[in-house]
């Protein structure tokens, strides 16, 4: 039997999420609900998942579903986007889905993201599941309702609340992930032990070499955990208010520099960037000891993620941290560390700090 926990929303019992190995058990996941209907579903998948590991998904739901349907996007998050949802709902409506038919995520954050999007505003709202297929989606996206699309220069600029029915993990999916971003999601690891857990933080940090080579073992429990921070915090704030803020720690920064970026660095990669720079502010307020602060920042390189970049143009990113979205009646919601496993929210942190603690990520020659 697979594992699982379940999430609540609004104080009541909403959807489970389910840890397994293949996508077998998907079959007695669903059958459960949908013993007396006959529904479709449509498999939405973007071109690198689809080839992977929509027939497998087919199979298990082929049993259950009269129809099964397969929407393929091509990948990236250049085409999480308004127009990849038009042609999808143009595909819904040429195969007759109605009210009653769902809608599977089978991907990562892109396309749990432009599903969840189009499930609920299709005839004003469908079910849909979650497959998440990354790390990053594994721990931190599919899970917490949040769907949308970027708009024209705008991230996820359009959206909507809409909570999946099952999140439906295959842990051994994370084994075709290209590395990059296989530890680009893992800086969102990182940052839950950071915000939440020392204790996880510790176990991390004990497991570098199982979790850097995805040992089959190490995996699950790691995805468990986070997803258990991740779930706590959501239930606790599910339309961010307060304490969902604390996820945003290393991504007032992080957005700043994979803006000045042009995206050419991945979103972990930039959290990294980001949860150094956090500590750093930390550090130089005392709330952290300067020890700490070195080994938060050199924790990040045995797990391949960035501490340091070259050229960064310090002046655009403070400038760009202040259009960043969390900003509340003009100041930047900040989010320090009053210790590993301790994070806070802070509205007066100053564009001096942040210029401090970005001129420290510029790369130079001693580091
Ligand atoms: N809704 C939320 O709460 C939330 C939270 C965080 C991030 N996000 C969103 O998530 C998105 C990023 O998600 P992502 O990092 O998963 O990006 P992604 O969905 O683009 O996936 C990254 C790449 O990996 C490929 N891929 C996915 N699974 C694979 C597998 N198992 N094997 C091989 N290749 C695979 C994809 O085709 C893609 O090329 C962003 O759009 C971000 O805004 C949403
Ligand atoms: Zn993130």
């Amino acid at each position: 039997m697979a594992e699982r926990m379940t999430v609540s929303y609004q104080k009541k019992p909403c959807y489970d999420i389910v840890f397994a190995r293949g996508f077998a058990e998907l079959t007695d996941e669903l059958a459960k609900e949908e013993k007396n209907r006959s529904r479709r579903v449509c498999i939405v998948t973007d071109s690198n998942v689809g080839p992977l590991y929509a027939a497998a998904v087919c199979e298990a739901l082929g049993g259950i579903f009269s129809v099964c349907e397969v929407f393929t996007f091509p990948a990236g998050e250049e085409n999480k986007t308004l127009e990849t949802v038009r042609r999808l709902y143009a595909f819904l409506i040429d195969r007759h889905f109605d009210r009653g038919d769902l809608l599977a995520a089978l991907g990562g954050g892109v396309t749990g993201d432009l599903t969840g999007f189009a499930a609920a505003t299709y005839l004003r709202g469908v079910d849909f599941i979650q497959l998440p297929t990354t790390l990053l989606a594994q721990v931190d996206s599919s899970i917490g309702g949040k769907t949308g699309v970027d708009f024209d220069a705008y991230k996820n600029m359009v959206g909507a609340f809409h909570m999946p029915k099952l999140v439906y993990m295959n842990l051994d999916t994370l084994q075709t992930l290209d590395a990059r971003q296989y530890f680009s999601g893992f800086a969102e690891v990182m940052k839950h032990g950071l915000i939440r857990d020392s204790r996880y933080y510790e176990w991390l940090v004990a497991h570098l070499y199982e979790i850097c080579d995805r040992d089959p073992d190490t995996l699950p429990e790691m995805v468990r955990r986070s997803c258990e921070i991740k779930r706590s915090v959501v239930e606790k704030d599910p339309t961010e208010q307060g304490e969902r803020a604390l996820l945003n720690l290393g991504h007032t920064v992080g957005h700043a520099i994979e803006k000045a970026r042009g995206f050419s660095m991945l979103h972990g990669e930039c959290v990294a960037l980001g949860c150094v720079a956090a500590a750093f502010i930390s550090w130089k307020r005392e709330l952290i000891p300067m020890e700490e602060y070195y080994e938060i920042r050199d924790m990040f390189v045995p797990f391949n993620l960035p501490i340091s970049a070259d050229a960064l143009d310090v002046e655009q990113i403070v400038s760009l941290t202040k259009s960043d979205k969390k900003m509340r009646a003009g100041r930047i919601r900040f989010v320090l560390l009053e210790r590993i496993g301790k994070a806070v929210l802070d509205d007066t942190v100053t564009e001096d700090e942040i210029r401090a603690a970005v001129e420290e990520l510029n790369f130079r020659e001693e580091d």
